[in-house]
């Protein structure tokens, strides 16, 4: 028996780094996965390795910036597995660059990435969360389990960084937004919190090349492992771990907490 039999779930940003960990995991602990990606190549790849590992699992390249997108993913979701009861808001990305030199363009992709998404997709699950449970209410006086919603922030918009006022904005409004609908869904029986990982190996933290869009530079690699108390990086599955707790039944009781995952960042956070 794994502790999310029965439950199907869908993560985004799913074909790569801790979206790809996370999924894997959920369908280690028995959840049937909807693996999306906006790259399909990777998020079939993703899916490929949870059926050979005997889980269930369907690639899916919906961009949930755009709600119709994010509609369709949801509907395939149900049309594959016949409900839905867990949505990881994982997608995200960088584009770092200090105030100064900000524009629209480079501020409205990295919000739209990190923000509208995880917005886009956990509205159009609504239905399935939220309305479903409410018809289970009427009917037992309480939802039959309960549901989930991760959201995934950033120990940057715990602490601030240099570089981030893009990305920041988008992830300390995640922090926010899960308070919101922590106390708006808890009714329902739907759990709503945010990981908040640290420095975790994954390609937006490889050590930056000419003309690459992501990766940060050596030198902050080195004292990101200086500031954390368990002396070394993150790898996908520590945040993975967590999220899974956050998905399972082993939560119904916590709601709208931002969990820090960052090998104690500076002591504590
Ligand atoms: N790596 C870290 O240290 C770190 C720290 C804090 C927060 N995070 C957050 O964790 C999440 C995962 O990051 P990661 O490090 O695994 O990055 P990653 O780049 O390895 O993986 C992110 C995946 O999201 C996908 N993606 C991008 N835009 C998308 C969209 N619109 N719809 C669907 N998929 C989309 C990408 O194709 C990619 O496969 C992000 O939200 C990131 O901001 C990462």
């Amino acid at each position: 028996m794994g502790r999310l039999d029965d439950r199907v779930a869908v993560v985004t940003g799913a074909g790569r780094g801790i979206g790809r960990a996370t999924a894997i995991r959920l369908a280690s602990d028995g959840a049937a996965v909807v693996v999306n990606d906006i790259d399909l190549e990777p998020a079939a790849e993703t899916a490929g390795l949870i059926v050979a590992q005997g889980g269930r699992a369907i690639p899916h390249s919906a961009n949930t910036v755009h709600m119709e997108q994010a509609e369709r993913l949801v509907a395939d979701a149900i049309e594959e597995f016949g409900q839905l009861d867990i949505v990881i808001n994982n997608a995200g990305t960088t584009r770092d660059k200090m105030f100064h030199g900000l524009d629209d363009e480079l501020f409205d992709f990295v919000v739209d990435t990190n923000l509208r998404t995880a917005y886009h997709a956990t509205l159009a699950a609504m239905p399935y969360l939220r309305d479903v449970a409410k018809s289970e209410i009427a009917e037992h006086g309480g939802p039959r389990y309960h549901r989930k919603v991760v959201f995934t922030s950033s120990v940057a918009a715990l602490m601030g960084n240099p570089g981030q006022f893009n990305y920041t904005a988008a992830k300390g409004a995640l922090i926010a937004v899960t308070k919101t609908l922590a106390r708006e869904l808890g009714p329902f029986g739907i759990n709503v919190n945010a990981v908040a990982p640290g420095f975790v190996e994954t390609r937006l933290t490889a050590a930056k090349k000419e003309g690459d869009n992501f990766g940060i530079p050596d030198q902050m690699r080195d004292m990101a492992r200086a500031i954390i108390s368990l002396g070394r990086l993150g790898e996908p599955e520590d945040v993975a771990n967590v999220t899974a707790f956050l998905a399972s039944s082993d939560s119904d009781f916590v709601s709208g907490v931002t969990i820090p995952v960052t090998g104690g960042q500076l002591g504590g956070m």
